[in-house]
């Protein structure tokens, strides 16, 4: 027998181990360990099978590097009619997770059982595609197809205890898990359990008009998506068809979905953000320095949302501030958010008073910094701010001690200057909300030691950030992409469209918000302010924020809010518009949907390859998993860089060096990689993986 599942024997009840740690991904060895221990049990006349698995938990599911390769028997609908055929009963044991695949096993068997913390849940929809061995037929049968649908529609995971309260675990064991269920099963041997595929008894009489009214409430929050479709096609197969049709079904939409470009994309991301953590060129022994507290400098709106990230890990936290008044606000303005979530429900009146209690405050300058093991600097957007609160910073702090700052713009060199450890200063550049948005782009100083970004990327991890580390220079990757954006978006106001003709483009594609509903909610002042910093015009900007349309804080800036908030089209925008275009004599046209699409995304991809080029991002994937985590960009359509290989990028080349033309931005004219790449038939995703291999 392989040591992919091992095989153990207590009397007449046998015990299937998955042993594939950490996480038991069901690859075709495990499979077939599975396959042979079943026919074993068996021949060896046991009468019950406990399904186990060995390390971090049960199973996460389907080993996703084998697709999309030629597919090895057996099967696991092999699996399972082995498990259904077997003429005893089979439990599953649960403990950790057990996810997609990994739940279908455990829906295929007799009974489950599991540790009360388990997660259990189906996140193929996350993926790009549907559960596809037999999840959106067995679940409904369990526990009714809405209920069903909500778990596989969103793809979120549930805690085993609620899967209990549900119906489709059968016990919460309390003690050592394969003693218990050993136990349960025994317990229950001889007894008759009707395996889901028999049971009609929770889909029997489904009005079809209610089930499709609940997923037209799931459905709105996945606008683009085609997984979460395919999710609720294939449920509502498991009480409009027989089960055998209803696992045809699913396999159909499952070998679709599994190919189209939304997947390809999703999965991307997926691995993508487990590469980005794999620091090319970081030695294997940089250690990380430890960090039991964490000192903040200012607690504006950045400061607060980072102090809150560490407190809500664990991690003690003080902030520091000028006054006691600001101090006093700023704490002040933690508290009352994380009470807005205590009020939702989402957060736990001990676990507010724990998270309260790490979050400290001060005025007193050196001698906070004095016990810091990391300093994180959030103070304001000013260099010679800046390099006063480092020069400070570096007398005070202990000797090899990290100073971090999470300026978006100013130069980390420049600040480094200012002190007598550049070698330990860094860029932590954390996104607004902090204490909210996932992504962390760190930023590498010239100087910076291996240590200092070691430090930077766990502590980030450790407060549960994305970090991504990038190289230092003016806007880091995410900013500066999206500045290359901003001119298009000036330029095609003039040329002919509205605020919404261009925001119903980006969010058609996906986006959360489009850039001038963006733009609305940051407030435009501060864009206005850094152009006359800059000396840089926009004639259609400026001429909304002379009006004193500064966005939602004044409410009104590119459209018009109501009391709630809401975005209403104002057609003083309009007028504003014409009238600007009139004056500089412009004739205004009508512009298709994919030219919009194209003159916004097309600029980031230029900027991006010249960002590669320099060698401030280090591999593609980089790029892509900062847009998805920080910029509101869709993981279903896998980043811009992934956006340009869909759309060939010789054809990227050619419509850049049109636009280049047409709009005269310099900034459009295709960069040396993709005039290298295009010329080739090359694509970033063939790069990345060069970049990986060597
Ligand atoms: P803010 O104005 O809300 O907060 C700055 C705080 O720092 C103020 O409360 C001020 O009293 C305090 N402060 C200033 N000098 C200080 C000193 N010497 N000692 C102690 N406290 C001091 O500004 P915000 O928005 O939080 O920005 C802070 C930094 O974060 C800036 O570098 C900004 O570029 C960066 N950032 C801002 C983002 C945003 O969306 N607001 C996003 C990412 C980075």
């Amino acid at each position: 027998m392989s040591d992919f599942v091992q095989h153990a024997t207590h009397g007449d009840v046998h015990v299937l181990r998955l042993n594939n740690p950490p996480v038991n991904t069901l690859r075709t060895e495990i499979r077939a360990g599975l396959l042979a221990g079943m026919n074993a049990a068996k021949a060896g006349g046991a009468k019950a099978v406990v399904l186990i698995g060995t390390g971090r938990m049960f199973c996460a599911g389907a080993e996703m590097t084998e697709f999309g390769k030629p597919r090895v028997p057996p099967s696991l609908p092999d699996v399972f009619d082995a498990i259904e055929g077997f003429p005893g009963i089979v439990v599953a044991a649960i403990h950790g997770s057990a996810l997609g695949g990994g739940l279908e096993l455990a829906l295929a068997c007799h009974a489950r059982v599991a540790v009360a913390d388990a997660q259990v849940g189906l996140p193929e929809v996350k993926r790009g595609f549907v559960p596809g061995a037999g999840g959106t037929q067995r679940l409904p049968r369990m526990i009714g197809p809405e209920a069903a649908a909500k778990i596989i529609v969103s793809g979120d995971p549930i805690k085993a205890s609620e899967a209990h309260r549900l119906g489709f675990v059968d016990a919460i064991i309390a003690g050592d898990l394969e003693a218990g269920a050993v136990a349960w099963a025994r317990a229950n041997i001889g007894k008759s359990f009707t395996l889901a595929r028999n049971r009609t008894d929770r889909i029997a009489g489904q009005d079809a008009a209610a089930y499709d009214a609940v997923i037209a409430g799931l459905l709105k929050r996945t606008r683009g998506q085609e997984s979460p479709k395919g999710c609720a096609e294939a449920v509502r197969a498991s009480f409009t068809v027989p089960f055998e049709d209803g696992l045809k079904k699913e396999r159909e939409l499952f070998s679709t979905l599994v190919a189209g470009e939304q997947s390809k994309a999703l999965r991307h991301i997926f691995f993508g953000e487990r590469e980005v953590l794999r620091i090319p060129g970081m030695p294997a022994d940089a250690k990380s320095l430890p960090v039991e507290r964490l000192v903040v400098i200012g607690g504006g709106t950045m400061g607060g949302g980072i102090a809150m990230s560490a407190a809500n890990f664990g991690v003690p936290v003080t902030i520091v501030e000028m006054s006691e008044e600001a101090l006093q606000k700023g704490l002040a303005r933690c508290h009352a958010n994380w009470e807005r979530t205590v009020a939702s429900g989402r957060l736990s009146q001990a676990e507010y008073e724990k998270r309260k209690a790490l979050l400290t405050g001060s005025t007193d300058f050196e001698g906070t910094v004095a016990k810091a093991d990391l300093v994180i600097e959030a103070v304001f957007e000013n260099m010679e701010v800046k390099k006063q609160v480092f020069a400070r910073l570096d007398k005070a702090a202990r000797p090899g001690v990290v100073l971090a700052s999470n300026t978006s713009t100013l130069s980390i060199d420049e600040i480094a200057s200012a002190t007598s450890r550049p070698e330990l200063v860094v860029g932590m550049h954390f996104f607004s909300p902090a204490n909210v948005m996932r992504l962390l782009e760190n930023v590498r100083g010239a100087k910076s030691s291996w240590p200092a970004i070691a430090t930077a990327t766990e502590f980030g991890k450790r407060i549960g950030k994305l970090p991504v580390l990038v190289g230092n220079c003016d806007g880091f990757v995410g900013n500066r992409m999206t500045g290359k954006r901003t001119p298009q978006v000036e330029k095609l106001l003039l040329e002919g469209c509205l605020p919404a003709d261009i925001d119903k483009v980006m969010e058609a594609y996906g986006m959360a918000m489009g850039p001038l509903a963006t733009g609305d909610l940051a407030g435009l002042d501060i864009g206005a302010a850094v152009r006359k910093a800059r000396g840089t015009v926009a004639p259609v900007a400026d001429a909304i924020v002379a009006q004193g349309r500064f966005g939602q804080k004044t409410g009104k800036g590119w459209y018009m809010y109501d009391e709630k908030r809401n975005r209403l089209v104002d057609p003083e925008v309009e007028r504003i518009i014409l009238d600007v275009a009139e004056k500089m004599q412009v004739r205004r046209r009508k512009i298709s949907d994919e030219e919009i699409l194209e003159r916004l995304l097309l600029p980031m991809v230029n900027e991006g390859a010249r960002i590669l080029e320099e060698g401030v991002a280090y591999r593609p994937i980089d790029i892509d998993v900062i847009f998805i985590n920080g910029f509101g960009w869709p993981a279903f359509r896998g980043g811009p860089m992934f956006w340009a290989d869909t759309q060939g990028l010789k054809n990227v080349r050619d419509k850049l060096a049109r636009y280049a033309e047409s709009t005269g931005d310099a900034n459009l004219k295709p960069t040396a990689l993709i005039e290298k790449l295009a010329a080739e038939g090359g694509t970033f995703a063939a790069m990345g993986a060069a970049a990986k291999a060597a």
